[in-house]
Formats: structure tokens, sequence, C-alpha cells
């Protein structure tokens, strides 16, 4: 077997095809670029900058105290928290949701991975509406899996092509793959299109995996919806969330997963493979977000609101560099780049990180018909934005 030199500088040699056939993360290529460039404005991470509320703080520290976190917990959570999990899909999302079909994961993600894992077969293919968040196209691809792109488009603000993910579909596709609000467009899936999607999958006889991390971030009237809320979807919806943006717990990496009981047991394989369990002393913690005041989610959505406008307010000066679609969820926009006329958004984010000192995402990260756009991150103090476009507004002058 023959290897290039830059698999040899990846120490690539003798891994599986698999993980070989993975391309490295743009996001942590501009993290990593920019670690090396002094006083950078940075809009590259989709993470929430604010501190975790001090009451869920104190639960972990009560928790610690006395002694409770030392051991696993049940694979599946504590029972205590799979029930607050279940009464709050209940409540929010309106998910007729039973304790005994909630797992407590390390994050959205693991419940991602454990969820493809338990019904992704080698050589099956699951959808995509792109531009999305690249994480989960490395998920199927480590399942053995095939990912299939539909694209959506930034004329109708990316919002789902039904007639082109009915196209897509062939005897071997198992699964749709998707997150609403979304990461990068900033696109919401309405229930009206949901619904829609939801026959097609019926119809077809598919299996809907969703990511709803942004589940609370919906701006201008826009509503999030969880697609497990039609009843004849939910014994074929596996659906994560997460606690990383709604309470600021990005570094606890604490969420869960809703799925239909009768698939629980073997997805709880795949988990108890990857995991055994969440953190426990994180799953304390999660008790203590569930239970106490919620005002916490509003605040922030309030302050992602804020920070959108002003990067609206402040990429309109830029029209000479940037068309783009105000996001009607998430913390990100998706602006396309209309500088140069090139299309290659890795070259102009390298050099923007270069010359201007601003950090964004090339947005061929998220799928090939993310060329020629990138990805701003609002979730970030308004100085910070300000800062990042005071600095392009000279640059491009
Ligand atoms: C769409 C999406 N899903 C999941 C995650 C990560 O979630 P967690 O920290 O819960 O694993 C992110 C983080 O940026 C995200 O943007």
């Amino acid at each position: 077997m023959i290897f290039s030199g830059l698999d040899m500088m990846e120490n690539k040699r003798g891994c599986s095809k698999r993980v070989r056939e993975i391309r490295s993360s743009a996001i942590h290529e501009m993290t990593r670029l920019s670690s090396k460039i002094e006083d950078v404005a940075f809009l590259s991470w989709a993470k929430p900058t604010s501190d975790t509320p001090d009451h869920i703080k104190a639960a972990a520290v009560k928790a610690i105290g006395e002694g409770r976190v030392g051991g696993y917990s049940p694979s599946e959570g504590l029972p205590e928290l799979r029930r607050l999990i279940s009464e709050k899909l209940r409540r929010t999302n309106h998910i007729d949701a039973e304790g005994n079909e909630i797992i407590a994961t390390i994050g959205a993600i693991e419940g991602l991975s454990a969820s493809v894992m338990a019904v992704i077969d080698p050589g099956d293919e699951v959808i995509f509406p792109i531009p999305t968040y690249s994480t989960h196209i490395r998920q199927v691809q480590l399942a053995s899996g095939i990912p299939v792109f539909v694209p959506t488009d930034e004329t109708n603000g990316f919002d789902l092509d039904l007639d082109a993910i009915e196209r897509a579909i062939t005897p071997r596709t198992r699964a749709i793959m998707y997150c609403s609000p979304n990461n990068p467009t900033g696109a919401v899936y309405t229930e009206k299109q949901l619904k829609e999607l939801a026959d097609i999958a019926i119809k077809n006889d598919l299996f809907v995996i969703t990511d709803e991390a942004y589940e609370y971030f919906t701006y201008d009237g826009y509503e999030h919806f969880s697609i497990a809320s039609i009843p004849e979807m939910k014994e074929r919806t596996l659906s994560s969330f997460t606690f990383t943006k709604s309470f600021a717990m990005t570094g606890w990496r604490i969420g869960y997963l809703h799925a239909d009981h009768s698939l629980i047991p073997q997805i709880g394989k795949a988990h108890n493979a990857f995991a055994i369990c969440a953190p426990v002393v994180s799953q304390y913690a999660a008790i203590a977000a569930l239970e106490g005041p919620q005002d916490c989610i509003d605040e922030f959505r309030e302050h992602y609101r804020s920070a959108r406008d002003l990067m609206c307010r402040r990429m309109d000066a830029l029209d000479h560099v940037f068309e783009y679609k105000k996001p009607k969820g998430s913390y990100l926009m998706f602006p396309r780049i209309i500088s140069d006329g090139s299309e290659d958004s890795t070259k102009f984010c390298k050099k923007l990180l270069r010359e201007a000192r601003v950090s964004i995402t090339p947005g061929v990260a998220f799928g090939p018909n993310g060329e020629g756009y990138a990805r701003f991150s609002f979730c970030v103090p308004e100085p910070q934005i300000d800062k990042a476009f005071d600095r392009m507004e000279e640059y491009f002058k």
C-alpha cells in the first residue's frame, strides 16, 4: 500500500478505512490557527460563553461533598433525572415520553452516536439536508453508513427541500438525520415541513434522527417543533437534546436521547459500549437545572437575539463582502462570501484570520454546498462582535 506524504504526517498508517476517510474538522483547524494569532476576534465556535448558573454548580458541589458521584449510575442514567427529562419532554416538546424512554448521554453528541450506531448497518444510506453540522456526517461514516447529501437553498432560507429528499430515497436508505434549529445556517424547520417529512419517513419506513441542541433558541416568532411529538413518528424517531446550550453546560458533557421504549434496549447497548454512563456529577447538576429556575434560558435567548441583531446591522455595512439571510434560530449566521468572487471559503477564512485577525469558519466544513459561505457565531459578548466587524470594515474598505 502506498501512503501519501500527508498520510505519513497525520500518521494514518494502519488505521481503519473508516477513520482515514473522515476529513479533519475545519472548526478545529481554525481554532488551531487562531491560537497562534494574538488578540484574535474569535467567532468560530458555537459554544456559549456564559458561565453555568450558580445553583447548578452548587448542586454538583453538594453531590460531590455527599459522596454521591464516585461510582457509576445505571447505564441509562439516574432514575430521578430520567423522570424529570420525561416531564420536560412532555411539557416543552409535546413528546409522549416515559422515563424508560430516556437515556442520559455524554452531551447530545454521544446520544447521536449511539442512535446512529443502533439503527445503521454498514452500507445503509442516511439522508442529510446540507449544509449541516459535520459531526453528524462523521458519525454515520464511523458506523460505515453512507451519507447522502440533499442541498438546501439559501434563496428559501435553507428550508428543507422535501421533493429532493423524496427523490434521494433508494432501497438502501435507512434514515434521515437533521438538526433544527440548524447549525450552521440558522434555519428552523417548521411544523408543516416536519409533518411532511414525517409522511415521507412513514411512507418509506425510515428512521429519523434529530439533533435538537438549539431547541430553545428561535427568534421572531419562529418555534421549534419536535418531530417525535407526532404520535405515528414516535416509534421511528431518535431525538437528542442537551444541557450544553440551554444551561451553558458545555464542559459538563451532559445531554439525553429519547426514543420509543422498544428501541431503548438496543440503543442502550451502543451507549453502554461508548460511555457506560453519563458523568454522574453532571447528572446531579442536570437534575438541578431541570428542577431550578428556568429564567437563564430566556436570558440566553434574549442575549443571542440582541447579538444576532447587532451582527446583522454590522454585516449590512459590509454588503460588498457578505450577503446573508437573517437566522431564525441557533446562534449562527451563514452568509455568502461575495467580496472577491472566489468560491474558496477556506482560503478566504485563512486570509481573513492572518490579515485582519478575525476567526470565522469556512462554509465548506458543513457540506459541499457550503462552499462560498462562512459561518459566524454570535454566542459571544457583543464587544467581540464589534471588534471583529471594526476590523473587517477597515480591512475591506
Ligand atoms: C448542532 C449541534 N449539536 C450538538 C452539539 C454539541 O452538543 P453537546 O455538547 O451536547 O454534545 C453542537 C455544538 O456545537 C451543535 O452545534
